[in-house]
C-alpha cells in the first residue's frame, strides 16, 4: 500500500519504518529539513531500540523515503497518516494547532481522494472538527479515519509488531476496510468503531494505565506505614487475571510525554462536557506528591540542607530506554535535590546530552559510566528504572561515605545491601 507519514518523532518515524518494514511504499514528511537530512544520513534525531537499523534497511530497499514536502509526500498516497504532536496547550489542554496546520496543508495540496487519519493523540470530537475543517477547504473526496498509536517509547518497534489491538474509528466502513489491510497480518484483533469511540479508547487506556500506578504507589505508602512489601502486593495482585501484573511498579511517580499529558486532557475535556472526573483529579494529585514522599525519605535523615552533600544519582529519563526527558519525574527530583544545596554526580546510558540542556553544568557532574557516580559520593539515589541499575557491584555500593541508598524504583535487594552495612530506604518495602 502507498502511505504518507507526516510528522517524524516518535510515532510518526517509528510508525514510518515499520510500516515500510511490512512492505509497504512508504514516505516520511517533515517540515524541518535538518531532520529530514539527519534521517536519511543514518543519525536518528532520537534515541529508540533497533530504529537506526529499521530505517537504514527499509531506505535501502526503497521501500521507505523521506521529504520535506507535504505535496509531495501525499500526491501518490492512499492513506495519509497524521502523527504531529499534540502538546499541552497552557489550560492542560492538548494544544491541536499543529494538527489543524497539517489538515490545512493537506486540504490545499490534495488532488485526488485520501484517507485521512490522525494517528497523533486528539480529544475526543477533534477527528470531526479536522474533517469539517478540510472539508472547507477542498472539493476533493476524502474520508476521515482515527488510528490511536499505543506504542511506547524503548519498546516502540517491538509494540507495533505485537499489538494488543489495532483501533480504528471512521463513519467510512470501506476506509475501515481499507486501513484494516494494513494491520490484519497482525495477529491481534482490530476494533472498527465510530471516530469518537477511537479517541476516547486512546485517552481512557492511558489514563487507566496511569490510574493503576497512583493506586500502587498509594497502596506503597500504606506498605510504608504497615510493614507490607509493595512488591509482594503487587505480585499478588496481578496473579488475579482481571487486574493483571503490568503498571504496578511502585515508583517516584509516572512521568513522559504522554501519561501527564492526556490524563489531564481528558480531564479538561470532562470539564468541557460539565463532568468533573473525580478519579482524575486524585491520580494526578497522587501523582503529583508521590516524589515528595521520595524525597521526604531523604528529608529524614538528612533534613531540608543538602550543603556540602554529594549525591550519585542513577537515572534522568523518565523511564528506562529512553533518552527521552520530557516530563521526568528523576529531573525534577535532581532539580530539588540541587535546590537544597547537594552536588550531583549523574549518570544515565542515553539521557545526558537532553539532561544537560534543562539542568545546566552547576552542581552537577554528568559521568561516563554508573560505577563512577560513586566516587565522592555521600549516599546513592535510583531515579530511573533502567535494568542496568539492578547490578551495581558491592564494592561501589561500600564506597558510599554515608552508607544510605534510596531506591525510588524499588530496583535492588534491600536484604543484601542492608548485609552490607548499608541503610537501604525505597517505596513500599521494609
Ligand atoms: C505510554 C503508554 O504506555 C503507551 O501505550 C502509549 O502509546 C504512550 O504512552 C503514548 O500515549 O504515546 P510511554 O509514555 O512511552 O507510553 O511510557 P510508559 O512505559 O507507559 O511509562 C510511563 C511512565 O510511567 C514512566 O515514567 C514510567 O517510569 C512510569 N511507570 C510505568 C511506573 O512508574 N510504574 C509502572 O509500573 C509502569
Amino acid at each position: 500500500m502507498k502511505i504518507c507519514v507526516i510528522g517524524t518523532g516518535y510515532v510518526g518515524l517509528v510508525g514510518s519504518a515499520v510500516f515500510a518494514d511490512w512492505g509497504n511504499q512508504v514516505i516520511g514528511v517533515d517540515n524541518n529539513p535538518d531532520k529530514i537530512r539527519m534521517i536519511e544520513s543514518g543519525s536518528m534525531p532520537i534515541f529508540e531500540p533497533g530504529l537506526k537499523e529499521l530505517v537504514a534497511k527499509n531506505i535501502s530497499n526503497g521501500n521507505l523515503k523521506f521529504t520535506n514536502s507535504l505535496s509531495d509526500g501525499i500526491s501518490d498516497a492512499e492513506i495519509i497518516f497524521i502523527c504531529v504532536g499534540t502538546p499541552m496547550g497552557e489550560d492542560g489542554s492538548a494544544d491541536l494547532k499543529y494538527i489543524f496546520q497539517v489538515a490545512e496543508e493537506i486540504a490545499l495540496n490534495m488532488k485526488t481522494p485520501k484517507i485521512i487519519s490522525i494517528k497523533s493523540t486528539v480529544p475526543v470530537g477533534t477527528n470531526r472538527k479536522v474533517r469539517e475543517f478540510i472539508k472547507s477547504k477542498t472539493s476533493v473526496d476524502f474520508s476521515s479515519v482515527s488510528v490511536p498509536e499505543f506504542l511506547r517509547e524503548g519498546s516502540s518497534i517491538e509494540d507495533m509488531n505485537n499489538t494488543d489491538r489495532t483501533v480504528i474509528g471512521s463513519d467510512d466502513t470501506a476506509a475501515i476496510e481499507k486501513v484494516s489491510e494494513l494491520f490484519n497480518h497482525l495477529n491481534s484483533p482490530i476494533v472498527k468503531c465510530d471516530l469518537e469511540s477511537a479517541e476516547l479508547i486512546k485517552y481512557a487506556s492511558n489514563s487507566f494505565l496511569a490510574t493503576k500506578i497512583s493506586f500502587i504507589n498509594e497502596i506503597a505508602q500504606i506498605c510504608d506505614m504497615s510493614g507490607a512489601d509493595v512488591t509482594k502486593v503487587a505480585y499478588g495482585m496481578g496473579l488475579d487475571s482481571r487486574i493483571g501484573p503490568k503498571f504496578l511498579n511502585a515508583s517516584i511517580g509516572y512521568g513522559g510525554s504522554c501519561f501527564p499529558k492526556d490524563v489531564l486532557a481528558l480531564y479538561k475535556t470532562s470539564e468541557d462536557f460539565g463532568y468533573h472526573f473525580n478519579i482524575l483529579d486524585s491520580v494526578m494529585k497522587t501523582n503529583k506528591n508521590q516524589k515528595n514522599y521520595f524525597l521526604d525519605k531523604i528529608k529524614k535523615i538528612y533534613g531540608d540542607n543538602l550543603n556540602g552533600k554529594k549525591i550519585a544519582v542513577l537515572g534522568l529519563a523518565f523511564k528506562n530506554d529512553t533518552d527521552d526527558i520530557r516530563e521526568s519525574v528523576a529531573i525534577e527530583v535532581v532539580k530539588i535535590l540541587k535546590e537544597m544545596g547537594a552536588l550531583i554526580n549523574a549518570f544515565d546510558p542515553e539521557a545526558m546530552p537532553n539532561s544537560e540542556k534543562v539542568l545546566g553544568n552547576e552542581k552537577i557532574n554528568y559521568l561516563n559510566t554508573k560505577e563512577e557516580v560513586f566516587n565522592d559520593s555521600d549516599f546513592l539515589v535510583i531515579l530511573t528504572e533502567w535494568k542496568e541499575f539492578k547490578d551495581i557491584s558491592s564494592e561501589n555500593l561500600l564506597k558510599l561515605k554515608d552508607k544510605n541508598v534510596f531506591d525510588g524504583r524499588n530496583l535492588l535487594n534491600g536484604s543484601e545491601i542492608r548485609q552490607l552495612g548499608i541503610n537501604y530506604y525505597s517505596i513500599g518495602r521494609k
